[in-house]
């Protein structure tokens, strides 16, 4: 996901039955945010637009994942735009299995199943064995389309898979996840008048009737607070240059899952892309405000109240703190780099390469998609690839070159 930024008074308006639906998710946080006293904190209402059971953006049957906002989608991810990006990071998926002597796979947050489709059918193509390959995803809607797909791509693999309900208290294989860690709620915070506020959500009852879902800030603890200034958020905070005004996010959520998964991980690694930047560069004096982004029939823009479950909501990955979590959990980092860059040393090229250049039909699309997902003013650059590894002692080949772990 990468367009543009547009104004919401000029997106595409949903049909009735799908506003419909929109207002019973708001209905029901307007009474929690009620019983709440009046102030849900932003985290609470991420989680719930995105994944209130039947209602939320990932839980209630929007088509999300897509090439055009003709066909309903709202957003294109790298396994969506061409079957290259599954082939190449099977590659690297490939290496870590044989390094560290195992054959198992998982995916978190596998969308539509293309990327576990590709891996299965590009591993197998490179002769690396693996015996099973788990999907975690908190979309129970979209176990279905993921087994469509991989009935289809890859029949004679679907048995291999299966759809997890629980972690495993130790996993040994090869983690994947493309895309998920922008997808966990984040707190917000605005600097007002060089006062830290928590950023969280109440209902305007002046507005529309019924009220209307907001913004409201109040004023977060104390910098002198000692607890304050050791927790996530003081921390982070406290170390954000100026004094003007400023907003941002926290990420406990992403944290929290990398921790769990970097302790569950006893051998192999674990594999994350997504769009982001390391501490220096997020919370950089300049990006005064913040990351949050919604996505809605291709086009980006900044208000979370819009259409509540019809709508995607991200934060950029803050990857030092990632980086951070996983060491702590015991995990030792593999690599840190630009999706360029790990794609390239994977050998995108080469799988480019064994498309014939005369078969204009095939070879075209894919040289294009290539394009798009290492170029610096697509995705190559703002995506990066971060990487855990235990029992694995060399690096592999997709980080050997232009590693950044250095400016984590
Ligand atoms: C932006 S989509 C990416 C889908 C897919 N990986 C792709 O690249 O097309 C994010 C996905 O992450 C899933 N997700 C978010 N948090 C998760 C978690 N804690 N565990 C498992 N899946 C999660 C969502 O349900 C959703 O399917």
């Amino acid at each position: 996901m990468n367009p543009k930024a547009h104004e919401p008074a000029s997106l595409p308006v949903p049909e009735p039955i799908a506003l419909a639906q929109s207002e019973a998710l708001a209905a029901t946080l307007r009474a929690e945010v009620a019983a709440a006293g009046g102030w849900l904190p932003f985290d609470r209402y991420m989680e719930r637009t995105l994944y209130a059971p039947g209602l939320g953006y990932y839980s209630g049957g929007a088509r999300k994942f897509g090439l055009f906002a003709d066909d309903g989608s709202d957003f294109v991810t790298a396994p969506e735009m061409s079957p290259l990006f599954a082939a190449t990071l099977a590659r690297a998926v490939g290496e870590a299995l044989a390094a560290s002597g195992t054959r198992a796979l998982m995916e978190f947050g596998a969308g539509t199943g293309r990327l576990a489709a590709g891996v299965m059918l590009a591993l197998e193509a490179l002769g690396v064995p693996f015996d099973s390959y788990a999907i975690v995803d908190l979309s129970g809607e979209l176990r279905e389309r993921q087994r469509e797909t991989i009935a289809q791509l890859a029949p004679h693999l679907a048995a291999r898979v299966q759809w997890l309900d629980a972690l495993p208290a130790q996993f040994e294989g090869v983690v994947i996840g493309n895309e998920v860690l922008d997808a966990m709620p984040v707190r917000l915070f605005a600097r007002k008048d060089a006062v830290w506020h928590e950023r969280g959500v109440s209902v305007n009852m002046e507005v529309n009737g019924g009220g209307a879902l907001q913004f409201s800030d109040r004023p977060a603890m104390s910098g002198l607070d000692a607890d304050w200034t050791q927790s996530v958020p003081g921390s982070v905070l406290a170390q954000i240059e100026g004094s003007e005004d400023y907003v941002t996010e926290t990420h406990e959520a992403a944290l929290a899952f990398t921790r769990t998964i970097c302790t569950m991980l006893v051998r192999g690694a674990a594999i994350f892309i997504d769009y982001g930047f390391p501490h220096g560069e997020y919370y950089h004096a300049q990006r005064v405000q913040g990351t949050l982004m919604c996505h809605y029939r291709h086009r980006a823009h900044g208000d979370p109240f819009l259409y509540p479950g019809l709508q995607d909501i991200t934060a950029h990955v803050e990857f030092s703190g990632i980086a951070q979590a996983g060491v702590e959990a015991g995990a030792d980092l593999l690599g840190y780099t630009s999706q360029a860059r790990f794609l390239m040393n994977a050998g995108i090229t080469e799988v480019l390469g064994e498309i014939d250049p005369h078969d204009a039909a095939r070879f075209l699309p894919a040289a294009n998609a290539v394009q798009k997902l290492v170029s610096e003013s697509e995705m190559g650059e703002l995506f990066k690839v971060i990487a855990f590894s235990r029992g694995i002692d060399a690096t592999i080949a997709a980080f050997a070159r232009g590693d950044r772990s250095h400016t984590l």
